[in-house]
C-alpha cells in the first residue's frame, strides 16, 4: 500500500521481515484501534473529514474491534500493525474513504501514543503487584517485630536485629519504587498525537481532543520531543531496573538464609525444586530465577538507553527496538513481583537458628561499647578500643563476649587507657544480652519492637496512598475507556 508512490516493487523479502515490528506490535492492537477511533471523531469534529465518511470509518474501526487481531493480515510485508488496520480499514470502507484514515496523523505519533496506552496499564498493574509485595512483608514483619536474627555488615554478624526489622529494610525501597512509579506514570501519560511526523499539521486539529478521549492527562508540548524520544519508556524501566535490584537483593537473602550453613529461614517446599542427582536436595529455584531475571532487566534498561544515545531527532526506525526491551522489563517485573510476593508470604523464620546466630560473632560488641561511654563516661574512641581488647582476648580462649567477667573489664581497660572500669554485673549482662540490646535501641526507624511497629503503620500509611492514586488512574482510565467506546460503538 505504502510502496505504490515512491517505489516501483516490493521490498526483498528478508529486508521487510528484518525491519518489520509485526510481531511485537501485537501488544498495542488495542491501543492502535482506540487512537484511531478518537483521531477520527477529532478530524470530524473539527471538520476535516466529513460525517458520513466519519461513521463509516467508525463502524469499521468497530467491527475489527469486535473480530480481534485475528482479523488482521500481519504479514512483514505491510510493516507495522499501523499499516495493518488501515489495510483492513480500507478493505471495509473502500480506499477512497479508508485513505482519510491518515489524514493528520503518522505512524510516529500513533506508535509513542499507542505505547504509552498500554504501558500506563502496566505502570498501574506493577504497581499493584507491587503493594501486594509490601502488605506480604509487612504481614511477616508485623509477626515478627520480636523474632530476633543477625544483622550483617560485609556478610559478617555485626549487631542483633530482629526479622521484622529486616523485612521493613526491604519493604521500603519497594514503597520508594511504588512513588517512583506515581511519577514515572504522569510522564507515560500524555499524548504525542498531532506531532504527525514532527513538525505538527497544518490542517486545524484539536490536540486536547484526542488526549481527552483517550484518557490522556494531557499533550507533550514540542511535536518533534512527542515523537522522537522514548524517555518515558526509559524513566520507567529505570524504576523497574532499580525494582528488580531490590528485589533480586531479597531473593539473595531468602537464599542466604535458607542455606545448608544459615539454616535461619525454610522456603516451602512449593517454592523449591529438587537435584535430578542428588535426591536429597531442596534448592530455591524461584530466588534465584529472580536474581537472574534482574540481570535480564538490567539489560534491557542498558539496550535502551545506549539505543537513544547517538539518535538524532526525531523519528528512527531503531526506536522501534526499544519497545521489545520495554515490554520484555515490564514482563519480567510482574512476574518476579507475583511470585516473589507469594513466596514472602510463605517463609518460615526459625527463631532458635536465628537467636543462636545472632548471639555468635560478638554482635553485643558495639552496646557494650556504649554502656561504658554511658557508664565510665570514657570517649568513644577508647571505649571501642577497650572492647576491642576484650574480643582479642575471648578469641583467643575461645570465648563469648557474655562469658567476659568483670575482671577482664578491668584488665582491657587498665591496658587500653590506665585506667580501671568497672561496670556493674547487672549493667555488663545488659549490654551483652541480645534482647536488651534490641529493646534499648528503640530510635525511629531501630530494630526495638515498638520502633519496628512505628516503621509499620508509617509504610502503612505511605502504601495507602498510592493504592488511592493507583485505584483513582485506573478508575479514569476505565472511564474514558467506556466513554469513547459509548460515543463510538454505542452501549
Ligand atoms: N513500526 C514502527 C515502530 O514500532 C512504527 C513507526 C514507523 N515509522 C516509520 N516512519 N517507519 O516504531
Amino acid at each position: 500500500m505504502l510502496r505504490k508512490g515512491r517505489f516501483g516493487g516490493e521490498m526483498d523479502p528478508e529486508a521487510s521481515e528484518y525491519t518489520s515490528s509485526m510481531r511485537d506490535d501485537v501488544r498495542l492492537f488495542d491501543a492502535i484501534i482506540r487512537i484511531n477511533a478518537a483521531h477520527v471523531k477529532m478530524l470530524r469534529e473539527c471538520e476535516i473529514i466529513e460525517g458520513s465518511d466519519a461513521d463509516k470509518l467508525l463502524d469499521a474501526l468497530s467491527k475489527l474491534e469486535k473480530e480481534g487481531i485475528e482479523a488482521l493480515d500481519l504479514s512483514p510485508e505491510l510493516e507495522d500493525i499501523h499499516m495493518a488496520v488501515e489495510e483492513y480499514v480500507s478493505g471495509e470502507v473502500g480506499e477512497e474513504i479508508g485513505g482519510k484514515l491518515h489524514t493528520a496523523k503518522s505512524r510516529n505519533d500513533q506508535v509513542s501514543a499507542a505505547i504509552r496506552i498500554a504501558l500506563r496499564e502496566e505502570v498501574l498493574e506493577i504497581q499493584e503487584k507491587l503493594i501486594e509485595l509490601i502488605k506480604g512483608l509487612s504481614e511477616i514483619a508485623g509477626k515478627n517485630t520480636d523474632t530476633i536474627m543477625p544483622g550483617h555488615t560485609h556478610l559478617q554478624v555485626a549487631e542483633p536485629t530482629t526479622f521484622g526489622h529486616w523485612l521493613n529494610s526491604y519493604a521500603w525501597p519497594f514503597s520508594r519504587t511504588l512513588e517512583e512509579l506515581n511519577d514515572d506514570y504522569v510522564q507515560v501519560n500524555s499524548s504525542p498525537l498531532g506531532a504527525c511526523a514532527l513538525a505538527g499539521t497544518s490542517f486545524p486539529i484539536d490536540r486536547e481532543m484526542t488526549s481527552e478521549l483517550l484518557g490522556f492527562d494531557g499533550t507533550v508540548d514540542n511535536t518533534i520531543d512527542a515523537v522522537g524520544s522514548r524517555d518515558f519508556a526509559l524513566q520507567t524501566m529505570s524504576s523497574l531496573a532499580v525494582l528488580m535490584t531490590n528485589l533480586s537483593r531479597l531473593a539473595e537473602e531468602i537464599s542466604l538464609w535458607s542455606s545448608t550453613e544459615s539454616d535461619m529461614i525454610e522456603v516451602p517446599d512449593e517454592f523449591a525444586s529438587t537435584s535430578s542427582i542428588m535426591p536429597q536436595k531442596k534448592n530455591p529455584v524461584v530466588t534465584e530465577i529472580t536474581r537472574g531475571k534482574a540481570s535480564r532487566l538490567i539489560g534491557d534498561l542498558m539496550g535502551g538507553l545506549n539505543l537513544m544515545t547517538t539518535l538524532p531527532q526525531s523519528y528512527n526506525l531503531d526506536l522501534q527496538e526499544l519497545t521489545p526491551l520495554l515490554w520484555d522489563a515490564v514482563d519480567q517485573s510482574k512476574s518476579s513481583l507475583s511470585i516473589m510476593a507469594k513466596l514472602v508470604k510463605e517463609i518460615r523464620p526459625k527463631p532458635e537458628k536465628m537467636l543462636e546466630h545472632a548471639e555468635k560473632g560478638f554482635s553485643t560488641a558495639t552496646e557494650l561499647a556504649d554502656a561504658l561511654v554511658r557508664e565510665a563516661d570514657v570517649p568513644f574512641r577508647d571505649a571501642h578500643a577497650i572492647v576491642g581488647k576484650l574480643v582479642a582476648g575471648a578469641l583467643k580462649e575461645g570465648k563469648e563476649l557474655d562469658d567476659l567477667k568483670q575482671s577482664d573489664l578491668k584488665k582491657a581497660s587498665k591496658e587500653i587507657i590506665g585506667e580501671e572500669i568497672k561496670l556493674s554485673k547487672k549493667k555488663l549482662k545488659k549490654a551483652l544480652d541480645v534482647g536488651e540490646c534490641i529493646k534499648s535501641r528503640a530510635l525511629p526507624g531501630g530494630p526495638a519492637p515498638k520502633s519496628v511497629k512505628n516503621e509499620l503503620k508509617k509504610l502503612e500509611e505511605k502504601t495507602k496512598e498510592s493504592e488511592k492514586i493507583v485505584e483513582k488512574r485506573k478508575k479514569s482510565l476505565a472511564k474514558a475507556r467506556d466513554n469513547l467506546f459509548k460515543s463510538w460503538i454505542g452501549d
